[in-house]
């Protein structure tokens, strides 16, 4: 292959100034150039290595060899559209529904997260006949313009134009910072909060589609749902004749450590589920799962055709991708660490009031900064300072929550208990030199 020129950082930064999508900041002040990956670990040009704790896309480790062989012997024999007939695809769907409740037993294969939760919202309109969505606050489920509309996240923050008319948003059931702060009956006490958006599209003579929600809240700020919040909501959804969509798409293939999928948690079965980013290990793929009922409502003539889903390469990842997390035991591993990563947060919040809670479930972990445990004002300033430093000392992590102050760790599924504390032993060092120790 040509070789090209290697950039500075600088002209890099300067060419996405004046070239490239300008809506898109860099990570980091003291930017990156990242050139190779492996497991958890990523390289940059002049070969130092940092510990990836956010990239949950890379979910078995960056560049997996299994992932690359299957990848490299497919792409040599055959690409191509789903409308031929191959063995990669009939195996990839029914290895994937294996892992479902019988009820869910039809996939719809597309590209992207974004895609998945568009077709779901489709569906869900064949199904209920009504177009009337309720969300979540804090919500993200995508970057289409009916996807921002679903998504506070977005629509009421910079530059958004807040929820428009057939959106319903309901209260996050936060109970670190939210209306009802009890745990007791949090779950049954929060999804009281659905009864007045289902009256609200009713008093307009509407019909409710969806109700959508993530298995566990990630641009809400890392949650976890309060135990029974599904069960419940779900039953109201469906006496109201919606249909309730699980947006799995970051939380998804055993991230959560007890289950393969985090819905189980809640101990709910959705109508439709949507799974992306870990799918395929970094390849661009996305599923929706659903049941007879809804998929044949959705068989109007119509039909539905991916140029790029469901072709043999993206199944033959797909199928490497199940078999690596069983093979390998990755599930397990995630509540093993990621129990051992939130002891251990737990006793640094102990030195650090600016730790104001730590929660999480599995490989899936949010340290919530506040200016003070009483006030709980956000804390973002302080916050990104510890980021940043982490950076200065190789270890990658970011931001979440809407107001920034959530550190967010969600790791390749493959991080070990020394790089676990390799990581817990920076941010402690980190709090220190900030002068954020007690
Ligand atoms: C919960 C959730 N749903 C959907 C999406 C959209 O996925 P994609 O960026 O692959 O379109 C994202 C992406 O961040 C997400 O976090």
């Amino acid at each position: 292959m040509k070789t090209h020129p290697k950039r500075s950082n600088e002209e890099i930064v300067s060419i996405r100034n004046n070239n490239i999508n300008p809506c898109l900041s860099v990570a980091y002040k003291n930017t990156l150039k990242i050139v190779k990956g492996r497991g958890v670990w990523l390289y940059d040009d002049e070969g130092n290595k940092y510990l990836d704790m956010v990239n949950n896309v890379s979910h078995l480790g960056h560049c997996h060899p299994k992932i690359t062989q299957v990848a490299c012997e497919q792409m040599q024999q055959l690409n191509t559209n789903s409308r031929y007939l191959h063995d990669n695809l009939a195996e990839y769907s029914l290895q994937l529904l294996k892992t479902f409740p019988k009820e869910l037993s039809v996939v719809f294969l597309c590209c992207t997260g974004s895609e998945a939760n568009e077709l779901a919202l489709r569906l869900a309109r064949a199904k209920s006949g009504g177009d009337q969505i309720i969300t979540v606050d804090g919500a993200y489920h995508g970057n289409t313009q009916t996807l921002i509309d679903i998504s506070p996240y977005k629509h009421n923050a910079k530059g958004g134009q807040g929820a428009p008319d057939y959106v319903q948003t309901i209260t996050m059931p936060d109970i670190y910072r939210g209306a009802i702060q009890q745990s007791e009956n949090a779950g049954e006490n929060y999804a009281q909060y659905i009864d007045a958006a289902i009256q609200a599209i009713k008093d307009k003579n509407k019909q409710l589609s969806a109700f959508i929600c993530e298995s566990l809240l990630g641009c809400g700020g890392q949650m976890p749902l309060p135990a029974e919040y599904l069960k419940n909501i779900y039953a109201k959804v469906r006496a109201a004749g919606g249909v309730c969509i699980a947006d799995e798409v970051q939380v998804g293939f055993g991230r959560c450590g007890t289950h393969m999928w985090s819905f189980e948690q809640q101990g709910v079965v959705p109508d439709i589920v949507t799974l992306g980013k870990p799918i395929g290990n970094g390849h661009p793929m996305s599923a929706v799962i659903t049941t007879r009922e809804i998929a044949d409502s959705f068989n109007t003539g119509m039909e539905y055709f991916n140029t790029f889903s469901a072709n043999p390469v993206s199944c033959a990842i797909g199928l490497a991708v199940l078999e690596v997390i069983k093979d390998e035991g990755l599930q397990a591993n995630a509540l093993k660490i990621g129990n051992h990563i939130l002891s251990g947060l737990k006793d640094i919040q102990k030195h650090c009031s600016f730790i104001g809670d730590v929660r999480g479930t599995g490989l899936y972990i949010g340290a919530e900064f506040v200016k003070d445990r009483d006030s709980k004002t956000p804390a973002p300033i302080e916050l990104n300072k510890v980021v940043e430093l982490l950076r200065d000392k190789n270890i990658l992590v970011s931001t979440e929550g809407p107001d920034h102050n959530v550190l967010k760790i969600k790791p390749p599924m493959v991080i070990n208990q020394e790089q676990a504390d390799l990581f817990l032993d920076s941010l402690k060092t980190s709090l220190k030199e900030l002068d954020y120790w007690l």
